[in-house]
């Protein structure tokens, strides 16, 4: 048997509406990408969702938007993927790494408490696997400190923590439709807020600075209104070629509809993972899910021994992970680094393993047996 990591999972849904898109014959920035937000906006209650090409670009824009001073400081996660600290430096900012809690591997408050000084501008909470960040504390001790809240929510899609869905919590939530995620538009994403200051620049800096519905002017070009300048636009602000085009969205409108459906069946493999592995010794799992609660991208343990049973599941045809080497002991980030002690060890002792919503009770009972197997033949004979 070969288990995957990570899998889409798309098929004729997916195709009829990419057949819609071409039998239009508009795949740029287009109705379908409108529709899209709109079903996003409503989806998360939000005043406003724009579409971009990924969750890299949405944490880019986010932080742009802002004008923060050349130098001043973002407080993020150690253990994120690169986009949430990439982002910062892009912005010309610096990345102040804070330690996981070793419970939830969230962001620690209380190291963010002691990393934060006056120079900090914004932090960025990463709902890790789709693990709620405790929301309900961070923010008034954000605004308590005048910082603005980006919410990376690549790991999640559609959770509701404390009656608030994620994402919709700080100023500004960011979305990933990457091909491993909740669901996904090969690559994409999406952007939230509610703040009115930020909605016109937002459009614009996602279309190179244009802010001009592309799909409206087209239809200008020959419509009744003889007058109308349809050709104007104005460049007022810096803008980046960050849109999402309407086949990323026509795949997303699909995948949008079965997202329920999908978090459902990740909920349930999750459950059978836990129940699975309960009580085999030198394992447990990474965090404290709650797969009734929460949606989560990544299931994965703890374990003793990591590397030897990565390769003997390897050997069975299981594919596993590592999510993620610290960003405080990447070699880019060295300048601002290694000061993010607990993660920087205990990752060490971390294995993502298969999730994805076509997975199958039988694989996934072949990955516990696998574990199993190990502990009995491995760990028992030392
Ligand atoms: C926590 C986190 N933030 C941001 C991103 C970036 O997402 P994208 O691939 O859509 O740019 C990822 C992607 O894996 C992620 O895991």
């Amino acid at each position: 048997m070969n288990v995957r990591l990570f899998k889409p999972s798309v098929g004729e849904a997916e195709l009829q509406m990419i057949r819609e898109a071409f039998d239009r014959s508009w795949i740029g920035l287009g109705p379908m990408v409108n529709e899209f937000e709109d079903a996003w906006k409503d989806f998360t209650g939000s005043r406003m969702a724009v579409g971009v090409n990924s969750a890299t670009a949405a944490l880019h824009l986010a932080l742009a938007l802002f004008r923060f001073p050349e130098g001043k400081k973002v407080l993020v996660p150690s253990l994120t993927f690169a986009a949430t600290a990439t982002a910062v430096l892009y912005n010309r900012l610096i990345p102040v790494f804070v330690d996981s809690d070793p419970v939830t591997l969230c962001m620690d408050l209380e190291d963010l408490e002691r990393k934060y000084d006056r120079d900090c501008v914004a932090v960025i909470p990463v709902h890790y696997a789709g693990h709620p960040v405790p929301m309900e504390q961070l923010m008034p001790w954000a605004r308590e400190r005048g910082l603005k809240v980006v919410e990376d929510c690549a790991h999640t899609a559609g959770a509701i923590y404390q009656g608030k869905m994620l994402g919709t919590w700080g100023d500004i939530g960011c979305y990933s439709f990457e091909e491993k995620k909740l669901m996904t538009t090969g690559d994409g994403g999406m952007m939230v807020t509610d703040d009115p200051d930020l909605f016109q620049d937002l459009k614009a800096m996602r279309w190179v600075g244009i802010d001009k519905d592309n799909w409206k002017t087209a239809q200008q070009y020959t419509t009744a209104n003889r007058d109308a300048m349809h050709w104007f636009y104005e460049i007022n602000v810096l803008g980046y070629k960050y849109n999402m085009n309407d086949l990323a969205a026509s795949i997303g409108l699909a995948q949008f509809k079965r997202l329920p459906e999908m978090s459902r069946r990740r909920s349930e493999v999750i459950r059978q993972y836990l129940d699975g592995l309960e009580g085999v010794p030198g394992v447990e799992p990474l965090l404290p899910f709650e797969p009734e609660k929460y949606c989560y991208q990544m299931f994965g343990i703890r374990a003793d021994r990591r590397n030897e049973l990565m390769i003997h599941l390897k050997s069975k045809g299981i594919a596993t992970g590592c999510h993620y080497t610290p960003l405080s002991i990447q070699p880019l980030f060295g300048p601002w680094g290694h000061n993010c002690p607990f993660v920087e060890a205990e990752h060490e002792r971390f294995i993502t393993l298969p999730l994805h919503a076509d997975l199958t009770d039988e694989e996934v009972e072949y990955v516990v047996e696998g574990i199993r197997a190990f502990h009995v033949e491995k760990l028992v004979s030392y």
